[in-house]
């Protein structure tokens, strides 16, 4: 656990380590209250499939806004683990709910494209049907509903597609076989839009942040503003990159990228030998959306934020991973 002491109202920040987690605690000074102290806490303060575990950090730490980065991700494993899916996605979320809710906090939940089914043909707006398809997705949807459930002040952002570069992800793992691999095959019919963990802080900074006022007045918020910028605009978002892509045409992106920057780098794949393929030819346990595109209409219009397009900040953490490897 990290965090000074003190009287100051506290911010509890779960999922440290994880890619959300380790972009908030990156740019802490970017989003926190002016007047608050940020706790952030890792699996061994806070155990999120141990309800006892909650509670005490709850107790030791009393947040006045709880950031919820944590979660069971496993998609695949979640089909064979299901009650640790639900303990940790759907039970903890509606404890830390319960927890603030009577006491004046606030929460700011992050859930998934993978609640909807997938077989929509427009973007999907926040109150379109559910419809989850595996065990991942129906634990987030019931992570949602507690959420709800429980009359706090919150933000459920729904985004999709998470990458950075210093998580595990999509984007990681196409650097790699791009590097080991002479032909790779990577499935062409699952659209969605890759979203940068840095870009999820900076929507939460933004939503943070007072909309009206003297410049002076629109840098961070202290802590009794953001609960109230809370209540006021509480719901569901949808906060994703824009625009829209396909695993296959992301990889092929991505690879681009790499040979476009580094032309003597040590790339053995070439985007043109990465081969499409269906669904249907990989296999997986888990099922997913083949179409999981989320409409921004209700998020442009009540906090003003216009999402980039996805290849802006693929292209930003290409620049990034590749700065940091020695010519
Ligand atoms: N990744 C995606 O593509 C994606 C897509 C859509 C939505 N989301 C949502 O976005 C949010 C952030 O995801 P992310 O990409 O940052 O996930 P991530 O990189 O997988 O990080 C998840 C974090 O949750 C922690 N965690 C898991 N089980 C825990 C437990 N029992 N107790 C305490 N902590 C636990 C992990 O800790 P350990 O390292 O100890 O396991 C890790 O720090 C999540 O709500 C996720 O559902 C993600």
């Amino acid at each position: 656990m990290s965090g000074p002491d003190g009287e100051r109202p506290r911010v509890l920040v779960t999922g440290r380590g994880g890619q959300l987690g380790a972009a908030l605690e990156a740019s802490v000074d970017t989003w926190k209250p002016v007047d608050a102290d940020v706790v952030f806490v890792g699996r061994d303060d806070m155990d999120l499939g141990d309800a006892d575990s909650v509670r005490r950090t709850l107790e030791s730490v009393a947040p006045r806004l709880v950031v919820n980065a944590a979660a069971y991700t496993a998609v695949d494993r979640a089909e064979s683990d299901v009650d640790a899916a639900m303990a940790v996605n759907a039970t903890a979320p509606g404890a830390i709910a319960c927890w603030l809710a009577p006491r004046g906090g606030a929460l700011v939940h992050v859930s998934t494209d993978y609640v909807f089914d997938g077989a929509a043909s427009r973007p999907y707006r926040e109150d379109d049907p559910t419809g989850p398809l595996g065990v991942y997705g129906h634990s987030k949807l019931a992570g949602e509903e507690a959420v709800r459930a429980s009359g706090v002040p919150h933000w459920i952002l729904r985004t999709s597609w998470v990458f950075s570069a210093g998580g595990a992800n999509f984007l990681k793992t196409m650097m790699r076989l791009a590097a080991s691999k002479d032909t790779i095959t990577v499935v062409a019919d699952q659209q969605g839009a890759p979203t940068d963990a840095r870009r999820l802080v900076a929507f939460i900074a933004a939503m943070l942040r007072p909309a009206s006022g003297d410049a002076s007045a629109r840098g961070a918020p202290t802590t009794a503003a953001a609960l109230e910028t809370l209540a006021r605009t509480r719901g569901t978002y949808h906060a994703t990159a824009a625009g829209a892509t396909t695993w296959h045409a992301y990889a092929q992106h991505v690879v681009a990228g790499l040979h476009a920057r580094r032309p003597e780098g040590p790339w053995t794949l070439e985007a043109s030998a990465i081969q499409p393929t269906p669904t249907a030819g990989y296999p997986t346990p888990a099922r997913r959306p083949l179409y999981s595109l989320l409409d921004h209409d209700r998020f442009v219009r009540t906090f003003d934020i216009v999402p980039p397009p996805w290849q802006a900040d693929v292209d930003a953490c290409l620049d990034e991973l590749l700065g940091s490897i020695a010519h």
